[in-house]
């Protein structure tokens, strides 16, 4: 980087206690009739390492077919984009990220690099480590906030040369479709005509294979759901026993989703002593802690252009299990 290699770290100041925060998705989420909690929450630093538990699981197949589709088409991704400045929205370690920057850097276009997730440690160690890995970068400013109420904290690009949004991993899967609207939209917002966004989106296909992915035999994934329990006891002193709830993952096939939740194997009470709440679950009782959507090209297209974006090209495995989606605004929106 530039001339010291330190680089730019910018905070969201209402992590806490704000709408998003996880006392008020807890509150709010848990008065529900059906009691539900957003899946931001269930990354802290055991939750993101046991997420990238998940990703090396052989059932696991979006993250490894990703990798594979952003490794085949980087240089093309590059080339047509002419992309400077890569912003990357949950970015976690940044461990796919390298394939663009590389072949942004080949293409010798590359000058910043925005690594916006989060968590705090994982946005200062990716920004301090893709610093040091890349000397031509002029800037690295990672932000940490949350991606449906800071997206402004993205400092504006410094001049007209290209800038690549990208959302990978499938994380756009994750809102329901009124948020996954409103995200799309603030993307579209970030760019400016020549601009680029590039969004990984796992695809409809066999229930069977979706639902072992979010099933695993090695329980990693049950593991992970449960965490979120561990969260919210540290964070808002709470006392879930984690043995009385149980991870559940299905496919909706209707709502083209994967559903996961947590379901209370016996009734139970539990005090959330920070927030003076007590939550009362039936046996049987679930909670809902994530979808994560699966596309079809044509639904990529709709709600693409609902939010004033176009599919530019859709990149994909031989088996179409996943697609890497570039789009750009509309021209006259
Ligand atoms: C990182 C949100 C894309 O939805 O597949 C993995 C998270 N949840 N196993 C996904 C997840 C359960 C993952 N995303």
């Amino acid at each position: 980087m530039s001339d010291l290699s330190t680089p730019l770290i910018t905070t969201a100041h209402s992590l806490d206690g704000d709408s998003g925060s996880l006392a008020d998705d807890v509150r709010d989420g848990f008065a529900r009739p059906f009691k539900e909690l957003p899946p931001k929450h269930l990354y802290d630093d055991r939750g993101s390492q046991l997420f990238d538990d998940i990703c090396t699981l052989d059932e696991y197949y979006p993250t490894r077919t990703e990798r594979a589709i952003l490794e085949a088409s980087a240089p093309e991704i590059a080339e047509r984009t002419g992309g400077t400045e890569l912003v990357e929205l949950g970015s976690g370690t940044a461990a796919k990220t390298r394939v663009l920057l590389d072949a942004m850097q080949a293409a010798g276009n590359l000058q910043s690099y925005i690594p916006f997730d989060i968590a705090d440690t994982v946005v200062r160690e990716t920004a301090y480590a893709i610093g040091s890995e890349y000397p031509e970068l002029g800037s690295v400013n990672g932000v940490v906030g949350d991606f449906e109420h800071h997206l402004h904290l993205i400092p504006p690009p410094p001049d007209d040369s290209p800038r690549v949004v990208a959302l990978l991993g499938g994380t756009l899967g994750n809102f329901i479709p009124p948020g996954r609207h409103t995200l799309l939209r603030s993307i579209a917002g970030l760019l400016r005509p020549g601009d680029y966004a590039l969004l990984g989106a796992d695809l409809v296909k066999d229930p069977a294979v979706i639902e072992a992915a979010y099933n695993d035999s090695l329980g990693v994934t049950a593991e992970f759901n449960l965490n979120v329990l561990n969260v919210i006891n540290r964070e808002l002193d709470a006392d879930f026993e984690l043995d009385n709830f149980r991870h559940v993952a299905f496919f909706d096939t209707e709502q083209e989703w994967i559903e996961m939740r947590l379901r209370a194997e016996r009734a139970c009470q539990v005090q959330i002593r920070q927030l003076a709440l007590e939550v009362i679950f039936e046996a049987g009782e679930e909670v809902r802690t994530e979808i994560s959507a699966k596309f079809s090209p044509e639904r990529m297209a709709d709600d693409l252009s609902a939010a004033g974006l176009e599919l530019v090209d859709m990149y994909t495995d031989e088996q179409d299990l996943y697609g890497l989606v570039l789009a750009r605004p509309v021209a006259d929106s």
